[in-house]
């Protein structure tokens, strides 16, 4: 029975063998999926969390879920492609917290066609919210994270910092029906690996994450009726035919979808002691499937 199934697999462990205790991070697309498990990863080893996301509702969700003590994680609600909210997400963290020390740019939604049938606004929406959002996060917090590695510097003390770009085997890969998301994806690769080497001298670890299928909102069955979201008055369709899930397990190596817990480990690597020597990479999560 599946009851029993599920009780056979192995418990995903939640401590780490490292503490963030006395770290600050900023997470994109907290209020639900895998933006809110990556959130309950960071706080649960001990790092205060500042979530972000554009519904006030599920953020306090994620708020109530992921604190382990009152105030350790706080949120910040609002649309990340208005060009205001970048810088006034990374002020709001400063000014919550004193400081930055991971980011983790996970906000995200797929709107999806083939080329022929992709309109400009859809295109740019999707370079929007995957490439020029995480762009415009991280040189908002480009003075602090300078400015403080500096002084850090000049005391002696090195202090390694943490970007998280999300991307996805669409955007390694390329995938058909996503011309947009998959370019969107693709590009923030450029800003990762670009940004590793222009962060390297202030220790600022810059990597990214791509999933493969992880389950979440965006691969639900499409056909259900709640299958979609709001996006600047255009009501956008989110998940996946049900025949192409079931062909995707078989091609993939682990033979299922992975978990947001799981997805989240992958991201709390990057964002540990664990990758202190690690920059400019890509690591894919997704169960060895490959598009
Ligand atoms: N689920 C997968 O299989 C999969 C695969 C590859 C990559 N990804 C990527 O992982 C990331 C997380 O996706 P998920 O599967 O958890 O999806 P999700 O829909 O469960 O969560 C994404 C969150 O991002 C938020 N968001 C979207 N646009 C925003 C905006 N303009 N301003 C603020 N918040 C915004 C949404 O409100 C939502 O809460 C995304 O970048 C996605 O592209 C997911």
């Amino acid at each position: 029975m599946e009851t029993e199934v599920l009780q056979e697999q192995p418990q995903t462990a939640l401590e780490p063998p490292f503490s963030l205790e006395g770290r600050t991070a900023l997470v994109t697309g907290a209020g639900r999926g895998i933006g809110r498990a990556i959130a309950k990863r960071l706080s649960a080893a001990g790092a205060q969390v500042m979530a972000s996301d554009l519904d006030e509702v599920m953020l306090r969700q994620s708020e109530a879920e992921c604190s382990r003590r009152p105030g350790q994680v706080r949120h910040f609600c609002g649309d990340l492609t208005d060009p205001a909210v970048p810088a006034a997400l990374v002020q709001a963290t400063l000014d919550a917290f004193g400081a930055i020390d991971i980011i983790v740019n996970n906000a995200g939604y797929s709107w999806d066609n083939v080329i022929q049938k992709t309109t400009d606004e859809q295109f740019m929406a999707m370079l929007e919210i995957h490439l020029v959002v995480p762009f415009r996060i991280l040189r908002a917090a480009s003075s602090y994270i300078r400015d403080t590695a500096k002084k850090e510097i000049a005391e002696g003390k090195r202090v390694m910092r943490k970007v998280v770009n999300i991307t996805s085997i669409a955007g390694t890969d390329g995938n058909p029906g996503q011309v947009g998301y998959s370019s969107g994806k693709a590009g923030v690769i450029g800003l990762t690996r670009t940004l590793a080497k222009e962060w390297g001298r202030y220790n600022v670890n810059v990597n990214s994450v791509g999933f493969g299928l992880i389950q979440t909102r965006l691969v639900q069955d499409l056909n259900r009726p709640d299958a979609k979201m709001e996006m600047h008055g255009h009501q956008i369709r989110l998940g996946v035919q049900p025949t192409l899930l079931e062909s995707v397990k078989t091609a993939c190596p682990l033979g299922r979808l992975g978990t947001p817990e799981e997805a989240a480990g992958a991201v709390l690597f990057f964002c540990s002691p664990l990758s202190d020597y690690v920059t400019g990479e890509v690591l894919i999560c997704g169960g060895g499937l490959h598009f």
